[in-house]
């Protein structure tokens, strides 16, 4: 049977693979993309229109907008961002949740994105609010997401990557058991420059 593989790894897309793919097309978009549950109460849900105040809000903040280079202009913007998100879902390349308390007030955003089903891997992405950080919002998201990801989803690996200068993203990846794998020299531009980023990683298996 031929699959599609991603097209950039440089094959034409219609090749076929020799292995089968870790996860194959379609069980993601079969369903509706889920709500995952963390612990203290903390659901992780799709984005609602709703929402896009308070999203848009965070990209004020300035420490989200230094590691988070691309920016929503406007609140319209966000709502194009969303509908973004849910062809992601259906096109299974990415996914984005909001991290909510209960699934009403928003506390932050985890996502998921350049997913390969092929190879079982894809990349995740975390910002919490300002008033909301400091109390295990985004390593509880992040475990969450790990959890739904490598054991229901099919995934195999996850990795994450932030700058070196960032120690709080380096703190919440080491406490979600994302083992620290090396050091991506001048792999980022921020507002202030090029920046070297670590790239962490957890796989189906790790403890
Ligand atoms: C990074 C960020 C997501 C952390 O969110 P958070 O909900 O406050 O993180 P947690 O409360 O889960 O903290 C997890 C660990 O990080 C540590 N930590 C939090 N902020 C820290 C800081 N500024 N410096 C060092 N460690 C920090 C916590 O102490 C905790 O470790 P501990 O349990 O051993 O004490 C949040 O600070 C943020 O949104 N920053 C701006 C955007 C950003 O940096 N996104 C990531 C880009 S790669």
């Amino acid at each position: 049977m031929t699959q599609v593989i991603a097209a950039g790894r440089g094959y034409d897309v219609r090749s076929p693979l020799s292995t089968a793919p870790a996860i194959p097309t379609g069980a993601l978009s079969a369903g509706p993309q889920p709500m995952l549950s963390a612990l203290g109460g903390l659901l992780l849900r799709p984005w609602e229109l709703s929402d896009a105040p308070v999203f848009f809000a965070a990209y004020q903040d300035p420490e989200i907008r230094h590691w988070h280079t691309r920016q929503p202009a406007s609140e319209d913007q966000v709502r194009e961002w969303f509908e973004q998100y849910r062809q992601a879902w259906a096109q299974e390349t990415g996914a984005s949740w909001a991290v909510t308390r209960g699934g009403g007030e928003v506390l932050g955003r985890i996502a998921m994105g350049g997913v390969n089903l092929d190879d079982g891997v894809a990349g995740c992405a975390y910002w919490v609010l300002p008033a909301a950080r400091g109390a295990g919002v985004a390593s509880r998201a992040l475990t969450a997401l790990s959890v739904w990801a490598l054991g229901e989803a099919g995934f195999h690996r996850l990795h994450l990557d932030h700058s070196t200068r960032n120690h709080a993203s380096c703190r919440v990846a080491v406490k979600c058991g994302f083992l620290l794998e090396g050091t991506k020299r001048s792999d980022a531009v921020h507002s202030d420059g090029r920046h070297d980023m670590h790239l962490h990683a957890r796989i189906r298996g790790d403890d």
